[in-house]
C-alpha cells in the first residue's frame, strides 16, 4: 500500500474529516510508530505503520455510522425469520453491512444507531458503559410529581428492579410549549426488556406512545420517522467519548434533574461574531447541556430601556430595569434558554439594530452586570449548562472545569455578522456590521466592570483558521481530556 498523507489516512478510516484531521495532527494528537507527527504534510503507510490518535490505534477498516428514526411497527433486529420489515430495510444498502446497536421495542419509535463498528457497539451496549438515553413518553392518564419520584427511586416488577435516572413532565410541542402531565421525558441507562412500559404499569399508567429522543450526545433532532442520516466524524468521536467513560455510581442525582455526564458548566467567551453561539449550540446538542447565551440577557435590558424611553447610558435606570423589569430566563433540559420580559417571550426581538446599538452601553452599567451575573450563576447551578458571553470564564464562572476563548480576525467577524444579520431579518453590509462590531468590541473590552478578556486557563480557538467541524472537534477533544482527568 502506498504511503499517504496522515489526514487522508485518518479520514479514510472514518476518524474525522480531512480538515478536522489536519487540526488533530497540528495539535500533536497523532503518532506514527509511537512518534508524534505534527508537521503538515506528514505521511505514513497505513498497512505497515502503527498510527495512533490520542494513543489509540486508528482503525483501518471503513466504518459507517447511521442514525435512524425507527418508525413504530418496524423491528429493530437485523433480520426477521418471518420476513417482517426491519430497520435495515430503511437505510441505503450500499457499503458494508450494518447492524443495529441495542434494541428498541417494535411498538416504540425513535433514534437507533446502525453501524458496522463492533468496538463502538460493544462500548455502547456494555452495561458498565451504557450511555444515558432519553425517551419522550405519552401515557393514558397524568402522572404527578409523586408518581414520577417513585420511578426515579425504583420500582419492582416480576422480580426485577426498574429505575429511571430522571423523569420530568414534558411536552410533545417542543421546548417552549407548556409541560403536559400526560407526557414524560424519561432518562435511563438500563436496557431491560420493555423497561419503560413495565415501570409505568407498576404506577398504573399505560404507555400510548414512546419515542427515543437521545442516545448520549446524539439527539434525534429533526429526523422524521423512517429517515436516516450518516453521522459526522465529530459525532462518532462524541459517542466514543461518552461510552468510554465508565458509569459513575456516586453521581449525585436529583429526582428531576437531567444531569449530563460531562464536566460542566462550560464557559465560552469571545468578541462579537467569533463563533460562540455556534459552538454553544453544538455542545448543547451533542452533550445534552442547557445553553444560555448571556448576551441575550444584556440585550433584553437594552430592549426594556428602549421600550421605557430610558437612555441606555443611564446606568442607574438600566440597573433598575435589570432588577425590576420582569426578566425571566427559562431553558428546557438540554435546550436553549429563552428570555421573557413581563411574561412576553422577547427572544426573537433581541437581534434588531436598535438593540444592537444600545446594548453595549447597558452592559457597561455595574448594577446591570451585578444583577445579571447573579442570575447567570443561578442558571448554571440549577442544571448542567454551557454559558456563552464576554465574562463567563473570568467573572461569572471562574471555577468552570472547561473554558473556551474564541477569536477571529475583525474582517472575518464582520463578514460573519453581515451574513447573520440577513438571517436575522435585519440585513447589513459587511462594512456596517464591521463598524457595529468595532464599536462594541471597544466598549466591551475597555469598560471598568467585567470587560472582555481571555481567562488564563481557557482553551483558545482561532475560529478564523478552523472551520465549524474542526472547531467543534477541538472543543469536544478538550472536554473529553478534561473528563478523563476529573475524579
Ligand atoms: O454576544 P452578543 O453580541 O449577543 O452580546 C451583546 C452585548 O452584551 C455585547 O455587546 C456585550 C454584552 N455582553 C456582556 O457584556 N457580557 C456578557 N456576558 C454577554 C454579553
Amino acid at each position: 500500500m502506498a504511503v499517504e498523507r496522515l489526514q487522508k489516512i485518518l479520514s479514510n478510516a472514518g476518524v474525522a474529516s480531512r480538515r478536522s484531521a489536519e487540526a488533530m495532527i497540528a495539535a500533536g494528537r497523532v503518532a506514527v510508530n509511537g512518534e508524534v507527527r505534527s508537521a503538515p504534510g506528514s505521511r505514513a503507510d497505513p498497512e505497515r505503520d502503527e498510527i495512533t490518535l490520542d494513543g489509540e490505534p486508528v482503525r483501518r477498516d471503513r466504518y459507517r455510522y447511521v442514525a435512524l428514526h425507527k418508525p413504530a411497527g418496524t423491528l429493530s433486529t437485523a433480520r426477521d425469520d418471518r420476513g417482517r420489515p426491519t430497520v435495515l430495510d430503511l437505510v441505503p444498502a450500499e457499503g458494508p453491512a450494518l447492524h443495529p446497536v441495542g434494541r428498541l421495542d417494535q411498538a416504540s419509535e425513535g433514534l437507533i444507531l446502525l453501524t458496522n463498528d463492533g468496538a463502538l457497539t460493544d462500548l455502547l451496549t456494555h452495561p458498565r458503559h451504557e450511555v444515558r438515553k432519553e425517551y419522550l413518553v405519552a401515557i393514558d392518564q397524568p402522572l404527578g410529581k409523586r408518581g414520577r419520584e417513585r420511578l426515579t427511586r425504583g420500582v419492582r416488577h416480576e422480580g426485577e428492579r426498574l429505575k429511571a435516572d430522571a423523569v420530568r413532565a414534558a411536552s410533545p410541542g417542543g421546548p417552549d410549549a407548556p409541560a403536559d402531565p400526560r407526557w414524560l421525558l424519561i432518562a435511563l441507562h438500563g436496557g431491560r426488556k420493555r423497561e419503560i412500559r413495565r415501570m409505568l404499569a407498576v404506577v398504573g399508567r399505560r404507555v400510548t406512545a414512546l419515542r427515543r429522543v437521545r442516545i448520549g450526545p446524539l439527539a434525534l433532532g429533526g429526523l422524521a420517522a423512517g429517515e436516516s442520516r450518516e453521522l459526522a466524524p465529530a459525532e462518532v468521536d462524541a459517542l466514543y467519548a461518552a461510552a468510554r467513560r465508565p458509569k459513575r455510581g456516586s453521581m449525585k442525582r436529583g429526582p428531576n434533574r437531567m444531569d449530563a455526564r460531562h464536566p460542566h458548566p462550560i464557559a465560552i467567551d469571545g468578541p462579537a461574531a467569533s463563533g460562540k453561539s455556534t459552538l454553544g449550540r453544538a455542545l448543547m446538542e451533542r452533550l445534552g447541556l442547557a445553553l444560555l447565551d448571556t448576551g441575550l440577557m444584556y440585550r433584553a435590558v437594552a430592549l426594556a430601556a428602549l421600550r421605557a424611553g430610558v437612555d441606555a447610558a443611564d446606568a442607574d435606570a438600566c440597573a433598575r430595569l435589570a432588577r425590576e423589569g420582569g426578566m425571566e430566563v427559562a431553558a428546557p433540559p438540554g435546550g436553549e434558554a429563552r428570555i421573557r420580559l413581563a411574561g412576553e417571550d422577547v427572544t426573537d426581538l433581541l437581534r434588531g439594530p436598535e438593540v444592537e446599538a444600545a446594548v453595549s452601553a447597558c452592559a457597561a452599567a455595574p448594577g446591570v452586570r451585578r444583577e445579571l451575573v447573579a442570575r447567570q450563576r443561578a442558571f448554571a447551578a440549577e442544571r448542567p449548562a454551557v454559558l456563552v458571553g464576554r465574562d463567563i470564564g473570568s467573572v461569572v464562572l471562574p471555577d468552570a472545569p472547561v473554558k473556551f476563548f474564541l477569536d477571529a480576525p475583525g474582517a472575518v467577524r464582520a463578514r460573519r455578522r453581515g451574513e447573520q444579520s440577513a438571517e436575522w431579518g435585519e440585513p447589513r453590509t459587511t462594512g456596517e456590521a464591521g463598524r457595529d462590531i468595532g464599536g462594541r468590541d471597544e466598549v466591551d473590552s475597555t469598560r471598568a466592570h467585567g470587560p472582555l478578556l481571555a481567562p488564563a486557563d481557557a482553551v483558545a480557538l482561532d475560529t478564523g483558521a478552523l472551520d465549524r467541524e474542526a472547531m467543534i472537534a477541538a472543543a469536544l477533544a478538550a472536554i473529553a481530556a478534561r473528563a478523563g482527568r476529573s475524579p
